[in-house]
């Protein structure tokens, strides 16, 4: 079937609207039209939609957020959500979905193309970079920056008053932007979700360090694991020294997206059309040793190994 039209709905982060910017212009090079669909898939389920051209993308490279507005839509879990999708979809003579976003708009895109035979293709988009074989997503790069400026800022008063600080990031159930903030920052610590902590064993090595000198500390804390504030008075409790938490909350998934970030949009929303467009479905556009390639959607939405446990060996031993 020759692709005509296709719609795009998107999450939000950093890269977001390049990658659409690079959809659309993509699209218009192969004389297919873009179809934006408003907040998500509450917006498909509600026929909330119009034509994107290749000037509606205009100015919008550096821009954070996404232009098209995202929304959680609960209704698009059930049957009769889904079943409206489909019907809208039809109306609008939509002939494939490219869905730009996380785990649970991936998921939303596996169910429209494996239960209901909607061509769909997925791009990674999330700060959490958790889409299972894939390399890096679209926010992720962005993110951890964010929070590594952060980290830097505060370490300047760490190393000046001689302080422990815990910061908070991002990551309801990953530890990514944990650990890489943390060992490009020079951290001391990362409690994620992906790892059991003591706070005793901690609190004994701020103990031991401080009695050979080493006064300042930062502690960073993946949001879904624990909070900082907790983690502060429990580290004040057990060594009597004085701590600051810090929540970066978030900005993290803001901001100008980076280089690193805009070149991979491009390049993600370039590859989503050409593989629609070659009747490709049910796909997620992944970089494998920096060539395009793609995994299967039920793959892409499994379980990532972020590679956790390697990374805590690295920020503990340069320590
Ligand atoms: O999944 C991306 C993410 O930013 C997580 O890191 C965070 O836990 C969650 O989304 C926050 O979601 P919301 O913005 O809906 O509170």
């Amino acid at each position: 079937m020759k692709i005509k039209r296709i719609g795009v709905l998107t999450r939000d982060c950093a890269g977001v609207n390049a990658c659409l910017r690079a959809i659309v212009r993509t699209a218009a090079y192969h004389n297919i039209e873009v179809m934006g669909i408003f907040r998500g898939y509450e917006g498909l389920m509600n026929d909330d939609m119009k034509i994107f051209d290749r000037r509606a993308v205009s100015g919008i490279i550096n821009l954070g957020g996404t232009i098209l507005k995202t929304s959680r839509a609960k209704k698009f879990m059930t049957g009769q959500g889904q079943r409206r999708a489909v019907a809208v979809i039809e109306q609008n003579n939509i002939d494939g979905l490219i869905v730009v976003g996380g785990n649970g708009s991936l998921a939303g895109a596996h169910v429209l193309a494996d239960k209901y035979n909607i061509p769909v293709i997925g791009v990674p988009a999330t700060i959490d970079n958790d889409i299972n074989g894939v390399e890096m997503s679209i926010g992720a790069d962005t993110a951890i920056n964010v929070a590594l400026d952060a980290l830097d800022k505060i370490r300047d008063t760490a190393t000046s008053l001689e302080r422990i600080f815990v910061v908070e990031v991002m990551g309801r159930d990953c530890g990514f932007i944990a650990l890489r903030a943390a060992l490009a920052g020079g951290c001391e610590d990362a409690i994620i979700p992906e790892k059991k902590f003591s706070i005793e064993k901690i609190a004994e090595e701020i103990t031991e360090g401080n009695v050979r000198g080493k006064v300042s500390w930062i502690v960073v804390v993946a949001e879904g694991k624990a909070k900082a504030g907790v983690i502060a008075g429990q580290i004040t409790g057990l060594t009597g020294l004085e701590t600051r938490e810090v929540v970066l909350g978030h900005i993290q998934r803001g901001g100008i997206p980076t280089a690193f970030d805009r070149i991979l949009a491009a390049r993600y929303g370039n590859y989503a059309v050409e593989l629609l467009k070659n009747g490709e479905s049910g796909k997620c556009v992944a970089i494998k040793n920096y060539q395009m390639s793609s995994v299967p959607l039920a793959q892409a939405i499994k379980h990532k190994d972020i590679q956790a446990e390697d990374y805590y060996k690295l920020i503990k031993l340069l320590t």
